[in-house]
């Protein structure tokens, strides 16, 4: 994996290359939808449900000139929404037991497959079914227009934001479940006819429903092109078979929102977004450490290093600091704003945080900073304290100013 990270470093050589002119009128279709005859259900209509409209629903919509944009719970980079999401449910009084395609912009489950004595859970090698199976898919084509091959970085960051997006769903829910992410992959995207232009990332087990063992699906769920039109993007295809063959555990107990109540964290969902330049005014030390509560202590359990650098963070010492520790007292605000792609943000900031990792399982450490990162932006939103996630930034650089030799895997700039 760490040959596909190498690949798609931007540097200060190919980041002049890069600048071709991007045609918006020529961008992939970003949802998915099965043919008007499916069967749909409105999750509104349906009480015990209702809680899947958290994982993606549209939040906003904005205007970039004529182009109207809907914005969602997830946030995604360049808002080009790569992932999808398919749930076997089980159990349900008065609910179809089958697989549903989540449909975003209805607010709707789709159904594709009608179960029997089969289900998702053979793939995952199961010994009872669950009440429900939750996966996530990537549609790479969406990502891979915009950024090329660097899109297999987009596509893990948006993967590790869509599962903290159903975490924070479950957990204002008080619902128990596991990730997982050791299913048999290649075989579930053969299942679902994917052929390559999507694939099955990771998935959500909740509850024991019975102990019986379901048997492979009886068919194949319809395949429907997930894009409106298609470019096929070897580099990428070849990180997917890598990615197959990657599996991996978290046992790790992830705490994170303890101090929320329900509506309070219902609201920080709602209105989290992502800023696009600060007022540049200050934020107090409580409020970091509220934003950052267990986040550097679980981190680096997966394997991963969060570096910062406090710009404005109030009765604290500037500069860069490793997990909490202070390595270099300073002003780095200048050389920030550079590291990050020349994106301000990251200057006028009152932190931002380096997400770094030299972990041999490269998409478990990518998919959890993205993840991390997304519970920071639902603390800060509580607080009303606004970040965003830049994923542009020159990582030769960035590895030497930090003088690490992890990998430089995300950023987040956090302020007013
Ligand atoms: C993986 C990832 C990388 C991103 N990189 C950048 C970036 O480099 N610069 C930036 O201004 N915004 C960046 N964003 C923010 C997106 O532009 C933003 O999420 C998207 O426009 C949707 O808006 P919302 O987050 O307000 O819903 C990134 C978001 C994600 C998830």
């Amino acid at each position: 994996m760490q040959h596909f990270h190498d690949k798609t470093n931007i540097t200060l050589k190919n980041s002049f290359e890069q600048t071709q002119f991007i045609d918006w009128r020529t961008q992939p279709r970003s949802f998915k939808t099965y043919p008007k005859f499916f069967r749909r259900y409105k999750l509104d209509d349906y009480e015990e449900l209702k809680f899947i409209k958290n994982f993606g629903k549209i939040t906003t919509s904005k205007k970039y000139g004529k182009e109207e944009v809907n914005l969602r719970t997830n946030p995604s980079a360049g808002g080009l929404y790569p992932c999808e999401i398919y749930i076997q449910i089980r159990g349900i009084k008065g609910f179809l037991s089958g697989i549903y395609h989540y449909e975003v912009l209805e607010d709707s489950l789709c159904l594709i497959h009608e179960l029997s004595n089969d289900g998702l859970e053979y793939y995952f090698n199961e010994t009872s079914s669950k009440k429900f199976v939750i996966l996530i898919s990537n549609v790479y084509f969406r990502s891979a227009w915009k950024y090329d091959n660097r899109a297999i970085r987009y596509l893990l960051l948006d993967t590790g934001h869509q599962l903290a997006s159903i975490f924070s769903s479950l957990k204002l829910e008080n619902i128990n479940f596991s990730f997982n992410f050791n299913f048999d992959k290649k075989r579930l995207n053969e299942e679902f006819g994917f052929n390559c232009q999507e694939f099955f990332q990771g998935a959500v087990l909740i509850d024991n429903e019975k102990e019986t063992k379901p048997k492979k699906l009886r068919e194949r769920p319809v395949t429907v092109c997930p894009t409106d039109y298609f470019i096929k993007n070897s580099f990428i295809e070849e990180f997917v078979k890598k990615f197959e063959e990657e599996n991996f555990e978290i046992k790790e107990e992830l705490s994170f929102f303890e101090n929320l109540s329900k509506e309070q964290l219902q609201t920080a969902i709602n209105k989290r977004r992502s800023v696009r330049a600060f007022k540049k005014e200050s934020i107090s030390k409580a409020e970091f450490a509220f934003i950052t509560e267990n986040i550097f202590k679980i981190s680096q359990k997966l394997g991963i290093e969060i570096f910062f650098i406090n710009n404005n963070i109030e009765d604290m010492k500037r500069g860069v600091y490793k997990n909490v520790t202070l390595l270099k007292e300073g002003d780095f605000k200048e050389i920030e704003t550079k590291l990050a792609f020349n994106q301000k943000l990251a200057g006028e900031s009152c932190f931002t945080l380096f997400y770094t990792s030299k972990e041999e399982k490269y998409a478990k450490a990518v998919i959890f900073c993205a993840f991390f990162a997304h519970i920071i932006s639902l603390k800060a939103t509580h607080l009303n304290i606004s970040s965003s996630g830049i994923g542009a930034y020159f990582d030769d650089e960035t590895q030497n100013f930090l003088n690490t030799k992890n990998n430089i895997l995300y950023l987040q700039a956090v302020g007013r």
